[in-house]
């Protein structure tokens, strides 16, 4: 693999390898020198086209305990906003001599279109409502990390699927890792192909949840609704939101991930995502070691 634009090309050797090679980058920065000097003569463009906390800031921490260099773009403080094409705004980054490339757009395909134009590794930090390969990793590590394996375990994911590129990447991980994948959402949320990916459909949270080993909490993505959103918020809330007592009546524990940010009262409650059941900030932290993995293992590829 040359570029990481989404998971659905990735085998489960490749997955495997990285989700080890990110254990051992998770105990270099449980050390009290965190960085490792592998990436010192690699330069990487964080190229950002929407907003971002945890995906940029994750991804700049990870190239900086890989000492590589790092340059960051944000396109609403950029020439983009004077009408620069994508395209044109990459190769003039390029020509910086930049080997590597991470990117989050609105665009689905995003990632894939610049990775067949530009001469650098391209990793995709999200592309519209497909892929976001590395929060899928992230979230197969952090399920691996509690439970031991992916194979055999049962994951619901609860929500927006039809507008989330979490689901996608997580329904294409955790299938290739041998887990088994439900999601729960209401008619208007789940779009009419998922069905045909091999994953299970329900529309009862509680039923979802009783079947489960893990449930991951997606948010509404209200910024990409371009109907009005059915159900409201409030409605949603009272049927897929997550609240403790709920959690409390299940006869069993359960793990609770979210993959950020959270609209805290609508699809989990505070209780839930502050309680001990809950891995949303081991989430984040694993998130660091992933993305160190990714790249260095891309890096590798980098004729140097
Ligand atoms: N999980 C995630 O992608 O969060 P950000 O949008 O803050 O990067």
């Amino acid at each position: 693999v040359e570029h990481l634009t989404g998971i659905k090309d990735l085998t489960p050797a490749d997955i495997e390898l990285i989700l080890n090679t990110a254990e051992t980058f998770k105990q270099v920065i449980n050390r009290p020198i965190k960085k490792v000097p592998s990436l010192r003569d690699i330069t990487i463009a964080n190229l950002f086209f929407e907003n971002s906390t945890r995906t940029r800031l994750s991804f700049e921490l990870a190239e900086k305990r890989l000492s590589a260099d790092v340059v960051n773009f944000s396109a609403a403080s950029s020439s983009v906003k004077k009408g620069e094409t994508l395209i044109d705004t990459v190769n003039n980054i390029l020509s910086m001599k930049v080997d590597l490339v991470v990117m989050r757009h609105p665009n689905p395909g995003a990632a894939k279109f610049l990775s067949e134009r530009v001469d650098a590794r391209v990793i995709n930090a999200g592309d519209g409502t497909h892929e976001h390969p590395t929060q899928a990793l992230l979230d197969a590590f952090s399920i691996r990390e509690q439970l031991g394996t992916l194979e055999g375990k049962k994951v619901v994911i609860v929500g927006d699927i039809l507008h989330s590129r979490v689901a996608l990447s997580n329904i294409y991980c955790l299938q290739k890792m041998g887990a088994e994948v439900m999601v729960c959402g209401p008619t208007t949320l789940i779009p009419k192909y998922i069905s045909a990916l091999g994953v299970k459909v329900e529309h009862n949270l509680r039923r979802a949840l009783e079947w489960c080993d893990v449930a991951n909490m997606l948010r509404i993505q209200l910024e990409r609704q371009d109907i009005k959103f059915f159900p409201s918020l409030r409605e949603y809330s009272m049927q897929f939101g997550l609240d403790k007592q709920l959690l409390d009546s299940l006869n069993k524990r359960i793990i609770v991930m979210h993959p950020g940010p959270i609209n805290r009262g609508v699809e989990i409650t505070s209780d839930v995502a502050d309680s001990d059941q809950s891995i949303i900030l081991q989430q984040v932290e694993n998130g660091v070691a992933v993305r160190m993995a990714c790249i260095y293992l891309l890096a590798s590829k980098i004729g140097r």
